[in-house]
């Protein structure tokens, strides 16, 4: 049987996430021999480019960008692969020569092809991008057989709610639901899949997961960096819109769902989506004690001058986006009624790590009055020091009863290896083999902006409160959390990160 071309169509390919995460991602299917013979990638962007242009800057790109070793012989293979084409997005004529194109690499019609088309541009081309591959019949219902006919769109979905339910409108006229993918790579995260391993294969965890024994759990997403070159597109977002109603939900609502009747994507997805619908909503006038957000102002850390968010490249310097922001949700149902899940992120922070934390609620402790044994917590370190860390109380070696605190540490690298596949990679693979399992449902989407609607109105056209470059956010955020008699937990460094720094280097 004749096994058709795969023409992978990348839009908004000189962007920063193609160059991090898409191009790095590509190299590892390459190495891994995932792209088979007549896969092309066509590059689409706004930019004039020659294809040897593009060639030598997608290489530096994964040089730069690849954890793994690189291999001469199979990088320049992918970059074979690659061609450039110029695009305005919003010029019709330009689609009419790109279906053309397409055709000229696939060596057929494109009926006979297989496409995949990735929006890695901002959600206001998705329309019109969309509409264009319609009139030119390059977007097709393929009744989910072969030559398949896909398309990938990037986060955020929307702007709201609102722009969410007209964007998704426009593409299901377009595609059917199967042939849409829409992306939230935190699903794709070995330590966020493997939530629900630890969750439901392990008897020792599942019966005490839930509001009995959990006093409250945190989740927070730290970052680094600052904008990076997309101050556009962050001015414009905002640290609830980029993270927080996406990658931030999808932690959460592995963390609070029940078990699934099956690990089939549309069994995993309703669960995500009773949680999500069971998420207090925000009250208008009423977020001031529940969230609070934040922007970074200029620092000099360990002599490096950081610059304040208003200064950095194409963000106005009046702008009062959020580069950070922190929030107490609820979540109204049986499992977590009264248990606090607080979240926080935010760009420009001390260090880089996301981590969930579930503290338990204290041991009774009547029978040690003097040494107190603190809460046991498990933290989940989703990056970047994989793994999860079970903290417990031990007796200190005397004559004493004195109580420390003592770790468990599962390494995850230092077990599996260090080239467990990246998110982006698996992503790319399971949109090539049909596989829906990571990607989110419409009605998640929906169900998300429902939640953050109010808060992102709520604070509109308000001041943040400010911190400096390199620390962990406002002190508000740290009046928030005890203003209920807690603190925030870390993030911090797990006795096993010196050995996986080793390991890294060699
Ligand atoms: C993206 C956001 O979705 O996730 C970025 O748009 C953020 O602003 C990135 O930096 C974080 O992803 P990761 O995998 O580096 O944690």
């Amino acid at each position: 049987m004749k096994e058709h071309s795969c023409i992978f169509t990348i839009f908004g390919a000189t962007g920063d996430l193609t160059s991090r995460k898409l191009l790095p991602a590509l190299y590892y299917l390459e190495q891994e021999r995932f792209l088979k013979e007549n896969f092309k990638i066509i590059a689409v962007a706004r930019k004039e480019k020659t294809d040897e242009d593009y060639r030598a800057e997608a290489s530096e790109s994964v040089r730069i960008f690849s954890k793994r070793k690189i291999h001469d012989d199979v990088l320049k293979k992918l970059v074979s692969r690659l061609y450039y084409y110029n695009l305005e997005f919003s010029n019709p004529d330009g689609y009419a020569e790109l279906k053309e194109f397409i055709e000229k690499l696939a060596g057929d019609k494109c009926s006979d092809c297989e496409r995949i088309f990735y929006l890695a541009v901002q959600s206001s081309f998705f329309g019109v991008i969309i509409s264009n591959l319609k009139r030119l019949e390059l977007a097709e219902k393929d009744n989910y057989g072969k030559p398949y006919n896909r398309v990938m769109f990037e986060k955020p979905f929307g702007h709201d709610l609102k722009s969410a339910r007209e964007l998704n409108n426009t593409i299901i006229k377009v595609f059917g639901e199967k042939q849409i993918y829409r992306i939230d790579h935190y699903m794709a995260k070995e330590l966020v899949q493997n939530l629900i391993v630890l969750r439901f294969a392990n008897s020792i965890f599942e019966p005490l997961w839930n509001k009995e024994y959990i006093d409250h759990v945190q989740i927070t997403v730290a970052e680094s960096l600052g904008v990076e070159g997309r101050g556009e597109y962050y001015d414009n977002a905002g640290a609830i819109r980029d993270v927080m109603q996406n990658h931030m939900m999808q932690l959460l609502t592995l963390v609070a769902m029940e078990a699934p009747k099956s690990l089939d994507a549309d069994d995993l997805r309703k669960e995500k989506v009773k949680v999500l619908k069971s998420v207090s909503k925000f009250k208008k006038g009423g977020v001031k004690n529940i969230a609070v957000t934040g922007q970074y102002t200029g620092n000099m850390i360990d002599g490096r001058r950081l610059v304040s968010y208003t200064n950095e490249h194409e963000v106005s310097k009046s702008s009062k986006t959020e580069t950070f922001v922190a929030a107490k949700l609820e979540i109204n149902n049986k499992m977590w009624k009264g248990v606090p899940f607080y979240l926080r992120t935010g760009k420009r922070l001390k260090e880089r790590a996301t981590e969930i934390v579930i503290v338990y609620k204290n041991a009774p402790s009547y029978l040690f009055q003097k040494s107190s044994p603190s809460n046991n917590m498990m933290i989940i370190r989703v990056q970047p020091y994989e793994g999860i860390t079970l903290q417990f109380n031990a007796k200190v070696p005397g004559n004493k009863v004195v109580i420390d605190n003592v770790e468990m540490d599962f390494c995850h690298e230092c077990k599996f290896g260090p080239n467990s596949p990246e998110a982006y990679e698996r992503l790319l693979y399971d949109v090539m083999i049909g596989d829906h399992t990571l990607f989110t449902s419409w009605e998640e989407v929906e169900n998300a902006w429902h939640i953050f609607d109010i808060l992102i109105g709520a604070f509109k056209g308000k001041k943040p409160h400010k911190y400096g470059a390199g620390t962990w956010g406002p002190e508000e955020a740290d009046k928030l959390i005890q203003g209920d008699g807690r603190k925030w937990i870390g993030p911090s460094k797990p006795a096993y990160a010196e050995q996986l720094e080793k390991m890294y280097k060699q």
